[in-house]
């Protein structure tokens, strides 16, 4: 059990946290929402000088509240990737220069693993089966050991993050709009308006459809019924969402001969569904856990919970560690830089 300094700034959320085991000390999230909100969307440069200006201070706010001094610090993880390229580097720049001063090492953690780890605060033991559904990734983890996972199905097409965004714009919400599709859809009749459950076979998640579906659906009702009936579709595209995302994760669980499922990324912060998959876990006699809502959006706290059960890279290796953008590229981003393409 190691008492970690973490900090993630994969997108547009810059926070550190200090963790120790499974026991999260402190955690601070300064969420940008507001500034890229205009844009309708994240603008990748404004992010990262956001990123700059705040970490010092986010950290210094970190080990403040865990009653924590640099001293006691055994590592600092900082999440590598996948996320924006940009933001990513400034973290990791961070960290390295953190660990670099105080000899420590270095725990390099890629952000769905992260996301996995979240349920080691509630003290979860795997095996277990983990829905990981965030902003650009949707996936079934079937966690064997700490945050190693296979991967029992994907998305074909869109993420359920993605889903939620996508149709919170047609709906004339706000920017990321899951959190206030989720809030709308609260006050609604999930029966109102009929989407597809996609993909109802195979393992597979695909939510492509569902958004078009969407589209039409709006096109055909005219400005007066789409505004008496907002609640009422929001709560019927999200219960589309929502059953394939439970009934996908309750049939794996049961594929695999496992009777522990767990929620993580940001859509698992949403309250139908965690509603109606401690619903039906209930009813097939499966152990659910559910992180807490700050916990599921991007965080530090799951940075750090995550670097208990990671190698870390020993003084100074890592400041030849790189960031990676994409998936395909996790493992490959460990490598040294002078086993890597040529630099500019
Ligand atoms: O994990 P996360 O914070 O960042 C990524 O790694 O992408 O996930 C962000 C995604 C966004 O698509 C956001 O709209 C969605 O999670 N989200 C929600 C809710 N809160 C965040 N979707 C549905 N309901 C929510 N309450
Ligand atoms: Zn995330």
């Amino acid at each position: 059990m190691s008492l970690v300094l973490a900090l993630e700034t994969s997108c547009d959320d810059t926070s550190a946290a200090v963790v120790r085991g499974g026991e999260v000390l402190s955690s601070l999230v300064s969420s940008q929402h507001e500034l890229h909100a205009p844009y309708g969307g994240i603008v990748p440069e404004v992010a990262s000088r956001r990123h700059a200006e705040l970490l010092d201070g986010m950290v210094a706010a970190a080990l403040a509240e865990a009653a924590t001094g640099w001293d006691d610090l055994d590592a600092v993880a900082v999440t590598q990737g996948p996320g924006l390229i940009g933001s990513l580097l400034v973290g990791l720049a961070a960290a390295k220069a953190i660990a670099y001063r105080r000899r420590l090492p270095l725990v390099a953690v890629n952000h769905l693993q992260g996301h996995v780890a979240a349920n080691y605060a509630l003290g979860v033991e795997a095996p277990f089966v983990c829905l990981v559904a965030s902003g650009g990734h949707t996936l079934l983890a079937v966690v064997e050991e700490g945050v190693r996972y296979r991967v029992a199905a994907r998305t074909m097409d869109d993420a359920a993050g993605e889903a939620f965004d996508k149709g919170a714009r047609l709906l004339g919400l706000g920017y990321p709009g899951g959190r206030e599709l989720d809030a709308l859809a609260a006050r609604g009749d999930p029966r109102f308006a009929r989407f597809p459950r996609a993909a109802r076979r195979g393992r597979e998640f695909s939510f492509s459809g569902l958004k078009t579906a969407l589209l039409y659906d709006l096109r055909e009702r005219d400005e007066a019924e789409i505004e008496a009936h907002r609640a009422d579709i929001a709560a019927s595209y999200q219960a589309a969402i929502v059953t394939q995302l439970v009934e996908k994760t309750v049939a794996a669980a049961a594929a695999e001969g496992l009777r522990r499922v767990a929620l993580a990324g940001g859509v698992a912060a949403n309250a139908g569904l965690r509603a109606a998959m401690a619903e039906r876990c209930a009813a097939e006699g499966v152990e659910l856990t559910l992180p807490p809502v700050a916990l599921c959006t991007d965080n530090a706290a799951m940075v750090g919970l995550a670097a208990q059960h990671l190698p870390a890279t020993p003084w100074p290796e890592y400041l030849e560690l790189d960031a990676y953008a994409g998936d395909a590229e996790a493992g490959a981003g460990r490598r040294r830089r002078a086993a890597g393409p040529p630099r500019p």
